[in-house]
């Protein structure tokens, strides 16, 4: 495992989108796992500026999103397949028929995750799966103490994933109780990862999760277990480890 410091959320921002712009440049057609919430926002806007430069292609790419609010259609504000269309898709030359978000709002849901993990097979899987952490430890949506082994699926949130992600809705009541997240599976067979944490907030549970031991009651923990790792992470992220 490669962990690399960033003195603040600008710089971990900018180290995070030089290792996918690397990826893109050096194997056009990548398939990139993609992840939501605050901590990537400056990496896309990273990505946006420099493809407005000129210096990267998006036109080969494929992408799959790690997760989706059940009962959020794609045109909701606060569903990830509008954060994802609002914060990069839109800005870059990615064909919108080669981005993929799970349907969190499928009649059949069991199909629905079925689908979503035949489709990352045809793709030939992930070459390079972004993460974020989550105050549970929690990757994609899977959250303390599911199985490591198990496919996209439906989760119900805990509270304090609720809690987390209110600053996103009106108030607490407003978040959703379930979404489809990418198994641990799928992400673990991804070729690389790249795990993304700023602020102090995150500071223990990173620090659990990559010198603690591999338990589902931190799901990030499992990514000690995968042989390319990247974390990137800023300076308050990794008080506790440094
Ligand atoms: C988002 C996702 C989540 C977030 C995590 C951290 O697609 O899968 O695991 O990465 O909740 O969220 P932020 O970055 O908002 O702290």
């Amino acid at each position: 495992m490669n962990i690399l410091w960033a003195p603040d959320y600008p710089a971990m921002s900018r180290k995070a989108a030089n290792i996918i712009s690397a990826q893109v440049i050096l194997k056009p057609d990548s398939v990139l796992g993609l992840a939501t919430g605050s901590t990537p926002l400056g990496v896309y806007r990273q990505l946006v500026d420099w493809y407005g430069k000129g210096d990267l292609d998006f036109s080969r790419v494929h992408s799959v999103n790690l997760d989706e609010y059940v009962g959020l259609p794609p045109d909701h504000s606060r569903s990830y397949s509008y954060y994802m269309r609002n914060y990069f898709f839109s800005h870059v030359n990615i064909g919108p028929e080669n981005t993929n978000v799970p349907d969190g709002m499928a009649a059949d849901l069991d199909a629905e995750c079925e689908r979503y993990d035949r489709l990352i097979e045809s793709l030939g899987g992930i070459d390079l799966q972004l993460l974020g952490i989550g105050s549970t430890g929690h990757i994609g949506f899977n959250e303390p103490n599911e199985d490591f082994d198990k496919k996209t699926h439906k989760v119900r949130l805990k509270q304090a994933t609720i809690d987390a992600n209110s600053r996103f809705f009106e108030s607490a009541d407003a978040v959703p109780r379930f979404a489809v997240t990418m198994g641990i599976k799928a992400m673990m067979q991804a070729k690389k990862i790249l795990l993304i944490a700023s602020g102090e907030e995150k500071a223990e549970v990173l620090c659990r999760s990559l010198f603690g031991p591999v338990t589902p009651e931190v799901p990030a923990s499992i990514l000690q277990m995968h042989p390319c790792v990247t974390v990137v992470a800023d300076d308050a992220a990794l008080s506790v480890v440094l």
